[in-house]
């Protein structure tokens, strides 16, 4: 009789995503896997529509030989992670001192007025949520957000319109 095949948390991963991973395993030294959290952990979140439930983080967890809290720890600490469900563009606001100083009120005001959402909320189509963050390193170029992958620099409620209406 053939031996049941056993079952680890890391066979949620998918191959293609255990390709990604892998090429970000291969960066670091043999026995220092785990140094590749946080790439495993954006990767698991872009393929889950992202964000990250508690089953991903403990695949990521097994397939690079941690602990599950290490992950949560890294999952929990920066703002680009998810734990729940968001819209299917993300608008992150810098809110922090530079930001602050050259009108970010006025950014968050005036994408709280399009959207008809608050911060941390996400439009009833799904579309977007809106999302507070500090400082994303882009201090001289204030006041600043990041929608998905991008940054758009010094702020107007002009140019926030613009990138909106080119919003999918
Ligand atoms: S304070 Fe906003 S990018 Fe640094």
């Amino acid at each position: 009789m053939a031996a049941a095949m056993e079952t680890t948390k890391s066979d949620l991963i998918s191959a293609e995503c255990r390709a990604e991973i892998d090429q970000w395993v291969a960066k670091y030294p043999l026995d220092q896997k785990q140094s590749a959290v946080m790439a495993a952990l954006r990767i698991m979140q872009d393929d889950n529509g992202g964000y990250l439930t508690t089953e991903l983080m403990d695949a990521v967890a097994d397939y690079l030989d941690m602990t599950p809290i290490s992950v949560y720890e890294v999952a929990t600490f920066y703002s680009m992670y998810e734990l729940s469900p968001v819209g299917r563009h993300k608008i992150c606001v810098c809110t922090n001192i530079s930001c602050m100083l050259c009108g970010s009120d006025e950014v968050v005001a005036h994408l709280r007025e399009r959207l008809g959402i608050g911060l941390g909320e996400t439009t009833e189509d799904g579309r977007i949520t809106l999302k507070e963050v500090e400082c994303l390193g882009a201090c001289v170029d204030a006041p600043m957000c990041q929608i998905d992958r991008q940054y758009h620099l010094k702020l107007t409620p002009e140019k926030i319109d613009a990138i909106l209406d080119q919003l999918d």
